[in-house]
């Protein structure tokens, strides 16, 4: 059995295409100054229509495999954390699990909207950590563009569209995910959600009319609670790892509003110079903004090998949780044992122990 689940691969995608708060202001009323200080989001990337999901999930899951150095054929699962999937079912894992040519990797999907990456991680770290899997491919992506009421100005200008994977695998370090945790309130559902479409309110002309197939949220009440609840599950994942926050080197927090960042920041007492933000240039990515954020984190210097890293996350559900974990980075050319070699290796400690002394 693997001590730890550590990030060996790590990679996003963003579509080219940047919708900017000047062109918003040109489909509802709108202003980039609104916009700008009620969220911090300047522009967001909008999928174009060839792009999906699961399409998005297998560019930022290559740039992963190919940093851990694993070929889609040795990768044993893949869990997608998503609200906007290709379909209701099959799963958006299995068109990335054919996409990647990940032959014998199992694919299923995870739905805790904004927390669905972290929930994902979470599965993920539980199966590797009890030697089930020696790894997984863990995606957060979204397409919630084709889910935004685009006269409702109160939800369009928030979300964007883009991917994030992480590859993680089991390891006999002494460090990996040290924590995570997750809670859920589903008595506020209706506070953020997609009322139609499901098997509750199945879609019907009057459905699509009433655009009831498309996000509807109230803001301040999300809000609220958002702060809140993150800021526990940060202190509540931290007291589980054994750390305190004076031990973090980066927090990446799930990128809803800058306020709600600073808010939690805050009310912790961390620094926001230790706050990873990116919303500027991608808004709301929901179960994406996190792997979009470690991706872009790692490649601007901001995490190294052994860092202490809190992630934490609020989304529809209502859903929360927090994961911290110690930055492994890429292998320095030597990779974790495979099949083959931890054969070769028990075939070699069974001659050790029936060879004469
Ligand atoms: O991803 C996880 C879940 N999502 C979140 O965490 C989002 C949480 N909520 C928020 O980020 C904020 O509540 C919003 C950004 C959605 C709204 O900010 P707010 O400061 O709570 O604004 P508000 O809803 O209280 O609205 C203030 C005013 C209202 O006008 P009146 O009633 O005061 O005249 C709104 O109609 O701002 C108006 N407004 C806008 N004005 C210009 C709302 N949206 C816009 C807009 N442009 N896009």
């Amino acid at each position: 059995m693997a001590k730890n689940a550590v990030i060996t691969g790590w990679g996003f995608y963003a579509p080219s295409r940047v919708m900017t708060n000047a062109e918003l202001e040109r489909i509802v009323d709108t202003s980039d100054e609104w916009i700008t200080s009620r969220t911090g989001i300047r522009e967001r990337r909008i999928a174009s229509d060839g792009e999906t999901t699961s399409s998005m999930s297998t560019r930022a899951a290559r740039v992963a495999l190919d940093r851990a150095r694993l070929r889609p054929q040795d990768v044993q699962m893949i869990i997608v954390g998503t609200c906007s999937p290709d379909y209701v079912f099959p799963a958006t894992a299995c068109m990335v699990q054919n996409d990647l040519g990940a032959t014998r990797a199992g694919a299923f999907d995870i739905e805790a909207a904004c927390t669905s990456f972290v929930s994902a991680l979470a599965v993920a770290r539980g199966m590797v950590v009890s030697g089930a899997i020696q790894n997984a491919v863990v995606i957060g992506a979204e397409t919630l563009s084709r889910f935004l009421n685009w006269k409702d100005r109160t939800t369009c200008v928030l979300f964007g569209d883009g991917a994030g994977a992480v590859v993680l695998e089991a390891s006999n370090a002494s460090v990996g995910i040290e924590s995570v945790i997750l809670h859920s309130d589903g008595s506020q559902a209706e506070k953020l959600m997609i009322p139609a479409g499901g098997a509750r309110i199945p879609a019907t002309q009057g459905t699509l009319d009433r655009g009831q197939h498309l996000i509807t949220m109230q803001g301040g009440d999300v809000f609220k609670l958002a702060v809140k609840s993150m800021a526990d599950a940060a202190e509540e994942a931290l007291a589980e790892a054994g750390l305190g926050l004076d031990d973090i080197a980066l927090m990446v927090p799930h990128q809803a509003n800058i306020r709600i960042i600073e808010q939690v920041a805050k009310r912790l007492h961390f620094p926001m110079e230790r706050v990873f933000v990116n919303i500027q240039r991608y808004g709301n990515t929901s179960a994406a903004s996190i792997p979009i954020a470690i991706s872009e984190a790692e490649a601007t210097g901001r995490l190294r090998r052994g860092d202490k890293v809190l992630l934490v996350a609020f989304g529809g559900g209502f859903t929360w949780g927090a994961s911290v974990l110690e930055w492994f980075g890429a292998h320095d050319g030597v990779r974790p044992p495979g099949p083959l070699e931890r054969a070769r290796g028990a075939i070699e400690d069974v001659v050790e122990r029936v060879r004469p002394v």
